[in-house]
C-alpha cells in the first residue's frame, strides 16, 4: 500500500518541488496551503506524514502542529517542519507545539525522502504487501489484537475467520473486506453508517456487530462469533423441514427484522447464509444493512450484483428503491425453500434468475406440497408478490399471521 504524505507550505513552488520528489519515491502526495486548509483537508485524505512550512498566512506551521495534536482522531500522524529558520529557539518551539523531526530549506530531495521513509517506518512499521484475505495464516495477529484461528467461509464481500481477542479474551468473527469494498470512500463511508447504526441492536437473534478496522490497509469487520452452521446448510443436509420446524425458526428470524426494521434498517441480503443457528438452537441473522449500498445503489464488484440474487426482490434486482417490505420478498423465499426443500426460481444464470423474479408467477406452495396447509402457503405466496404493495407491509402484520397459524 503506497503510504500518503501531506505537505503544507503557501508556497506553491516548493509544494510542487516536494510532490515530485515523494512521488519519484512512490508516495502518493495531497497538498494544502496552509495551516487552515490542512486542517480541513486531513479527515478526508487521512495522511501517514505531513510536511509543514512554520512561515504561512492564515495558520503558521506551530500553530497547526498544536491544533493537529489536539484532536483525537489524528494526533499521532507525524508531522515534520521544514524551515529555513534554523535558530535554535524556534526548533524548540516546534517540537513543543508537537513536531517529529526538522528539515532545512533548501532541502536536499534524498534526504527529505530518506527522512520521510526512516519515520514511517518507525510509526507504521514494515510496509507489507497487502493481506491474502482468502488465505490467513493461523494464529496471525490482526491489529495488535486479534489471533486468527480458522477460516469459517468465504462470501461475496470477503472472508470470515474466527479469531480470539485477546484483549478481552473471546472469540470473535471476522469478515475481512475484499480490498475494491474498502477502497472507495463512498462506499467506506456508507458502511461506517450502517455499522455505527447496527452496533445500536441489541437483539437475541441478531448477531451483535463490534467494530470496523483495519489492518496493512485492509478493512474487516469484527462481531460475535456464532459457533453452529448457517440455516442454508441445515436445508442442503437436511433438506425439507416440517410447518412446525419452520415456524420455530421463522418466529424469531421476524423478531430479529422487526429489530432492525425498527432502526429503519433494512437487511438487503437476507437468505439462509445469513441465519445462522447457534449450538443452543438459537437463530441469529447477520449481515444486516453492510452487505450492500444505501439506496437504490448496490454496491458492484466487475459492474455485477454482489451475491446470488436468488432471494433478492425484483425491485432490488432492478436498482429501484428498497423498504422493509423487499427484506419481506426474501423471508418469502426462504420460507418456500424450508418447506419445500427447494428455491422457488432457478438458474445457473444470474440474468436469468433475474428475469425470473421479474417476470415468472411464483410457484404455489400448495402445489408442490399438498399436506401443507392453505394458510401458510397463503402467506408465502403473499410475500413473494411481485408488487411490494401487495405484501404484507410491515414484520408485525406477519407475525400476527403466523401466529393464527399455532
Ligand atoms: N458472526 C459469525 N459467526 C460465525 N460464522 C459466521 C459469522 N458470520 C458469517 N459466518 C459464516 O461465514 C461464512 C461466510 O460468510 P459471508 O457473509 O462472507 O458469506 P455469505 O453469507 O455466503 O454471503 P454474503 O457476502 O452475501 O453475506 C458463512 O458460511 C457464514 O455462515
Ligand atoms: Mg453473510
Amino acid at each position: 500500500m503506497s503510504r500518503k504524505v501531506m505537505v503544507v507550505d503557501d508556497e506553491p513552488k516548493i509544494r510542487l518541488l516536494l510532490s515530485l520528489a515523494l512521488k519519484k519515491a512512490g508516495f502518493a502526495v495531497v497538498e494544502a496551503g496552509d495551516g487552515q486548509i490542512a486542517l480541513e483537508k486531513i479527515p478526508g485524505e487521512q495522511p501517514h506524514l505531513i510536511i509543514s512550512d512554520i512561515n504561512m498566512p492564515n495558520m503558521d506551521g506551530w500553530e497547526f502542529c498544536w491544533n493537529l495534536r489536539r484532536t483525537e482522531e489524528f494526533k499521532e500522524i507525524p508531522l515534520v517542519f521544514l524551515t529555513t529558520r534554523s535558530e535554535v529557539p524556534d526548533r524548540i518551539r516546534g517540537l513543543e507545539s508537537g513536531a517529529d523531526d526538522f528539515i532545512s530549506k533548501p532541502f536536499d530531495a534524498v534526504e527529505l525522502v530518506a527522512r520521510v521513509k526512516v519515520i514511517l517506518k518507525r510509526v507504521y512499521g514494515e510496509d507489507l504487501p497487502p493481506l491474502d484475505i482468502s488465505a490467513l495464516p493461523t494464529d496471525m495477529i490482526i491489529s495488535k489484537r486479534y489471533q486468527i484461528k480458522k477460516l469459517v467461509g468465504r462470501g461475496g464481500m470477503g472472508s470470515v475467520y474466527r479469531a480470539n481477542d485477546k484483549e478481552l479474551g473471546v472469540e470473535v468473527a471476522m469478515k475481512f473486506l475484499k480490498p475494491e469494498l474498502g477502497r472507495d470512500p463512498i462506499v467506506l463511508q456508507r458502511f461506517k453508517r450502517e455499522i455505527v447504526l447496527a452496533r445500536k441492536i441489541v437483539h437475541h437473534n441478531v448477531v451483535r456487530i463490534h467494530d470496523l478496522g483495519e489492518h496493512r490497509g485492509t478493512r474487516y469487520i469484527s462481531m460475535e462469533y456464532i459457533t453452529g452452521k448457517s440455516l442454508k446448510f441445515k436445508i442442503r443436509k437436511f433438506g425439507a423441514m416440517s410447518v412446525e420446524e419452520t415456524v420455530s425458526i421463522v418466529k424469531p428470524i421476524c423478531s430479529a427484522l422487526e429489530a432492525i426494521h425498527a432502526l429503519d434498517i433494512i437487511h438487503r441480503d437476507l437468505k439462509p447464509q445469513n441465519i445462522l443457528i447457534d449450538e443452543q438452537g438459537i437463530v441469529k441473522v447477520v449481515d444486516f444493512g453492510i452487505a450492500h449500498g444505501g439506496d437504490s445503489t448496490e454496491i458492484t464488484t466487475s459492474g455485477g450484483l454482489i451475491g446470488t440474487p436468488a432471494y433478492m426482490s425484483p425491485e432490488q434486482v432492478s436498482g429501484d428503491p428498497v423498504d422493509r417490505r423487499s427484506d419481506l420478498y426474501s423471508f418469502g423465499i426462504i420460507m418456500f425453500e424450508m418447506l419445500s426443500g427447494k428455491l422457488p426460481f432457478y438458474s445457473d444464470l444470474p440474468a436469468a434468475l433475474v428475469m425470473k423474479h421479474l417476470t415468472d408467477e411464483a410457484p404455489i406452495l400448495a402445489d408442490v406440497l399438498p399436506q401443507i396447509p392453505q394458510k401458510f402457503s397463503d402467506i408465502v405466496a403473499k410475500l413473494m408478490e411481485k408488487n411490494p404493495d401487495q405484501r404484507y407491509n410491515s414484520v408485525q402484520e406477519l407475525m400476527a399471521e403466523i401466529d393464527t397459524l399455532s
